[in-house]
């Protein structure tokens, strides 16, 4: 059955705007459909993880049909929480544009977005070690879309890919494909995201001019997204919610956690529980806890970690659950992450969490590609 038979309202959307009162669509104004005619806008979200962007895409009503990663188990949550959405385990290296175009049939407007996840190396010479990023599959990304050239492309990224030579010979591709393309480095904190993220946006049309979207809102803190969920210990999970859950705590760290004050670090600490490796840090970010009334910092894949940053509750004296953290990175409450009838290992979901974009930017991006298809 189709798919937007199955999700009404999803994917078929009533145009109500043409180019008119858009001051910069001159170049591309001539490709503009009808605003009359329903829209279907279909999206295929390539490096899916567990859903962070689809989610968001999707509750602008923009429909995404599937979902493409490598990892196995970033599916049930995928599927579990975008109901109509396949997910298609494959390497992205491995495909190309005929694997996917299926999922199209049918479309009025085609999108392709991916998060591409670039790996930092470093390289040994004899004299120097350095750190570089492997963007290889950025171009992988870029191979599919020079292969298909839907009429909408969307990255998200880390701040850091501007620089890359791999991003400037996307976006060299892109123009040569007669895309329109615009990219920002966005604090998602405008976006209604409690963190202190960055994340660089690339949007890409074939239809109307790109525009980067809107700033929305100040940066809420967290108090108002984590405060009231129920107290769970270090290492435990809460009997309501497997996802609120916790890595335990080592009885050193147990320690300087209790010691730990909202905002601070481990010079807060009597002086028999820091170690060399503390005092010779270069700055004091790891072992902090966060504060209620400020937003948390950019939650990484290591967030269950209280080493690895200010991850600690403003209060109870353990890192943040990976409830919070998934709360933080604003998926619903209700988001499914762990699969009853699997196991699954803390660290792995809390990757998954880490790595996903966060849903308030991703229906901001959303609004963006509905205004690059012409449907608002
Ligand atoms: C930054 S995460 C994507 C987050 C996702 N967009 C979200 O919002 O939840 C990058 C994803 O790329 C996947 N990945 C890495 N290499 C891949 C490859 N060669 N083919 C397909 N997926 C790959 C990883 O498993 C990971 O889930």
């Amino acid at each position: 059955m189709d798919y937007t038979d199955r999700n009404q309202g999803i994917s078929d959307i009533g145009a109500s705007h043409g180019a008119a009162g858009h001051g910069r669509a001159k170049r591309l104004v001539g490709r503009l459909p009808s605003p009359a005619i329903p829209r279907r806008v279909r999206a295929v979200d390539l490096f899916c993880g567990i859903g962070g962007l689809t989610h968001g895409l999707r509750s602008r009503g923009i429909g995404v049909v599937a979902g493409y990663d490598a990892d196995p188990s970033c599916r049930y949550a995928y599927e579990a929480n975008n109901d109509g959405a396949a997910f298609v385990e494959a390497d992205i290296r491995e495909l190309s544009y005929r694997d996917i175009e299926h999922h199209y049939r049918g479309a009025d407007v085609t999108v392709m977005v991916g998060c591409a996840p670039c790996q930092p190396f470093s390289a040994h010479t004899r004299r120097n070690k350095e750190r570089h990023d492997d963007c290889s599959l950025l171009d992988e990304f870029s191979r599919l879309v020079q292969q298909g050239t839907p009429d909408i492309v969307s990255i998200e990224n880390v701040p850091g890919l501007a620089r890359h030579d791999a991003f400037t010979q996307f976006t060299r591709r892109l123009h040569d494909l007669d895309y329109d393309v615009a990219y920002e480095v966005l604090c998602c904190g405008d976006y209604g995201v409690p963190q202190r993220r960055r994340r660089l946006v690339l949007l890409a049309s074939k239809l109307r001019n790109a525009s980067i979207p809107q700033r929305q809102a100040a940066t809420p803190t967290i108090d108002s997204f984590i405060r009231d969920l129920p107290a769970v210990g270090s290492g435990q999970s809460h009997p309501s919610d497997s996802a609120h859950v916790t890595l335990p705590l080592s009885d050193l760290n147990y320690r300087r956690m209790v010691q730990s004050k909202p905002g601070g670090s481990w010079k807060d600490w009597d002086e028999d529980l820091i170690s060399a490796c503390h005092s010779k840090a270069y700055y004091p970010a790891p072992y902090g806890r966060m504060r209620w009334q400020a937003p948390a910092p950019t939650i990484t894949t290591q967030f269950c970690y209280y080493s690895t940053g200010r991850f600690g509750h403003p209060q109870q004296h353990r890192t943040i659950s990976v409830r919070e953290a998934a709360l933080l990175q604003t998926f619903p409450p209700t988001y499914a992450l762990i699969d009853p009838n699997a196991a699954m290992p803390i660290h792995k979901i809390a990757k998954h969490v880490g790595n996903a974009v966060p849903v308030k930017l991703a229906e901001a991006i959303g609004d963006a590609i509905l205004d690059a298809a012409c449907v608002r």
